[in-house]
């Protein structure tokens, strides 16, 4: 038996208290670590796991079931089947994708679905029911601002909010705030025109 340990009938020293306390203090914490670690893992959330959403688009409720990572235009495009909005760079560089949500112009190929709140409006939620156009594509139709018309869809849609953003009072500030939306037919000096023919009748409408 050494000096340091404990003997019945002998009152502990102060270097005997603070040795046995210590030894305890490891012991239990190697126990809570082997605890610890035989104890079951949360398991990582799945990210292609399927969320229940529900997006309100022209009007209507679209009640989806989804992979969380899918963008508001792959939802529009291949759950709605709303193909008026158009998937040009997919990467935020192009305006081709461009949706109102709330009134603001959104690029849905940068926006998860999942994350939506407020009313979507694309393309196709723009004519009245009996078939009267947007005053916008009107325009549109009117100064033949599109060639090929891939890109179409996106300036329209931007260039309704940038009127009523008022970014449309002169060509230079319509060129400054349809700066996103590109048109690789370079319908440029058309698509101007269209946009301040429909300032006009947007502000009469
Ligand atoms: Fe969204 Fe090009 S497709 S910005
Ligand atoms: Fe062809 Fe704009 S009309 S890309």
């Amino acid at each position: 038996m050494t000096d340091s340990a404990p003997q019945p009938g002998r009152r502990f020293n102060r270097r005997q208290f603070l040795s046995t306390t210590a030894v305890s203090t490891v012991s239990i914490a190697l126990l809570d670590r082997a605890d610890a670690q035989d104890a079951p893992q949360p398991a990582a959330a799945d990210p292609r796991a399927p969320v229940a959403t529900t997006l309100r688009i022209n009007g209507r409720e679209q009640r989806l079931v989804l992979d969380a990572r899918t963008s508001l235009l792959d939802a529009l495009r291949e759950t709605v089947g709303l193909t008026g909005t158009k998937k040009g760079c997919d990467q935020g560089q192009c305006g081709a994708c461009t949706v109102l949500v709330d009134g603001r112009r959104v690029l849905s190929c940068l926006t998860l679905a999942a994350a939506v709140r407020g009313e979507v409006t694309t393309v196709e939620g723009l004519a009245q029911s009996d078939g009267t156009l947007h005053p916008m594509q009107q325009a549109f139709i009117d100064h033949d601002a599109f060639q090929c018309g891939y890109c179409t869809p996106g300036q329209i849609m931007s260039a309704i909010a940038c009127v009523k953003e008022g970014h449309a009072g002169t060509d230079a500030d319509i060129r400054e705030y349809m700066s996103g939306n590109l048109c690789r037919c370079a319908a440029y000096p058309n698509i101007v025109d269209a946009i301040k023919q429909a300032r006009g009748d947007m502000k009469e409408g």
